[in-house]
């Protein structure tokens, strides 16, 4: 970012801390895009197929976040994570295990909508956070946001738990 972009954003809010969370939500959408990619290739049976067809849509879903919010980092004058052995111990999601049991679909949707809505619940945070200070951040982190919304809500449906609201 050049020089004056930076500098109104420095005014208004850490910008060291800004590139943290953003680095801790690229670690994340990497975690998760991992996920996604092992329940694509190993999942079997009925529901298993449709679950991973979405899943492998989920897995470029999820690395265009990473790609964005990365964008975003080196904007502000910082580096998007050097992540490779680093993902678990900085992603917001810790560890995500993996169901053992490939035929398990509900097990690998269940741990999917567990991850989402802690995604969900980090970029609220963070919308609130940049909200009237860091509008490009703000304006990212919102758009993010209604991603995985989206994720949470289509993930509730493939296994039929949609409540009534
Ligand atoms: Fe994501
Ligand atoms: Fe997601």
């Amino acid at each position: 970012m050049g020089r004056k972009g930076r500098e109104i954003v420095q005014a208004e809010i850490d910008v060291k801390g800004v590139i943290d969370d953003l680095n801790k939500a690229v670690a994340s959408e990497w975690a998760a895009a991992y996920f996604f990619w092992v329940g694509s290739v190993v999942q079997e049976g009925f529901l298993g197929e449709e679950v991973a067809e979405y899943f492998a849509k989920q897995v470029q879903g999820e690395l265009n976040h990473a790609s964005m919010l990365s964008k975003r980092i080196v904007e502000l004058g910082g580096q998007p994570v050097d992540m490779i052995g680093k993902v678990d111990s900085m992603s917001m999601f810790g560890r995500l295990p993996i169901p053992k049991d490939p035929g398990d679909a509900v097990g690998f949707v269940k741990k999917a909508l567990e991850f989402e809505a802690k995604a969900v619940e980090y970029y609220n945070k963070l919308a609130k956070k940049y909200f009237g200070k860091d509008h490009t951040s703000y304006k990212l982190v919102s758009d993010i946001l209604a991603d995985e919304v989206a994720d949470e809500d289509e993930l509730e449906n493939l296994i039929g738990r949609k409540k009534s609201r």
